[in-house]
């Protein structure tokens, strides 16, 4: 399974992408507009830091403009995968921009005939949203589960990120689920590697080496 992190914060992903185990990232213009900082720059400094894809969102409603916008952010680096949400007009563009080879990422998914209809429509990635969907009531891994069953069904290529994701248990149940991927922010990323047994075995491992070397003088 592959990680990416769900932020636009070039000091967190600096910070994570140390780890080596940042696969690549996603933004959205909520993201980026926390950041203060112009999009087209922010985006670039993203993509050299991780080499893996980096997804920036468009911000136009109309296929053809969403498609002038994805030609223009795919000459920033090599790495960009440009994002589109989930409508009629998005449908339009990506299959306009799958067929000129440039990758996109279908964000807002909430339902398996949403998925189904990016990944006909040449979506290279699909992005239900677990945390939003859970929010109104819905089974968000439910939904990764049933993407994942009609994707392998009919063969499609479109890989599945697991996003929205609040919390650590998220990640494990997008794993058992199918994802192909979980888009994780910052303050999920630094709690999957915590256990309060693994905390409390260390602190008793360090306490008994202690009285050890104690004995040993
Ligand atoms: C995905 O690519 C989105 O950026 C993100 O996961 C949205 O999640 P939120 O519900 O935390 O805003």
């Amino acid at each position: 399974m592959k990680f990416f992190l769900d932020t636009a914060n070039t000091e967190d992903i600096k910070h994570f992408a140390a780890l080596g185990l940042v696969d690549g990232v996603t933004t959205n213009p909520t993201l980026v507009s926390r950041e203060g900082r112009d999009f087209e720059t922010v985006i670039k400094e993203i993509a050299q830091i991780v080499s893996g894809p980096v997804s920036a969102e468009v911000t136009a409603t109309k296929a053809e403009e969403m498609i002038e916008q994805a030609r223009n952010e795919v000459k920033w680096a090599s790495n960009i995968v440009v994002k589109i949400p989930m409508t009629e007009e998005g449908l339009k563009a990506v299959k306009v921009l799958s067929d000129e080879g440039i990758k996109t990422n279908v964000t807002l998914v909430f339902s398996v005939s949403q998925g189904l209809l990016a990944a006909k429509a040449g979506a290279t990635y699909i992005s239900p949203f677990l945390g939003r969907l859970d929010d109104i009531g819905g089974n968000g891994i439910q939904l990764v589960k049933d993407l994942r069953q009609v994707l392998d069904t009919y063969g499609f290529k479109t890989e599945i990120i697991a996003a929205s994701v609040r919390g650590p248990q998220h990640v494990q149940e997008a794993a058992l689920a199918g994802a192909d991927i979980a888009t994780i922010p910052a303050a999920v990323f630094g709690k999957l590697w915590s256990h309060p047994l693994t905390d409390k075995g260390l602190a008793s491992f360090a306490a008994d080496w202690k009285k050890f070397q104690e004995t040993q003088k």
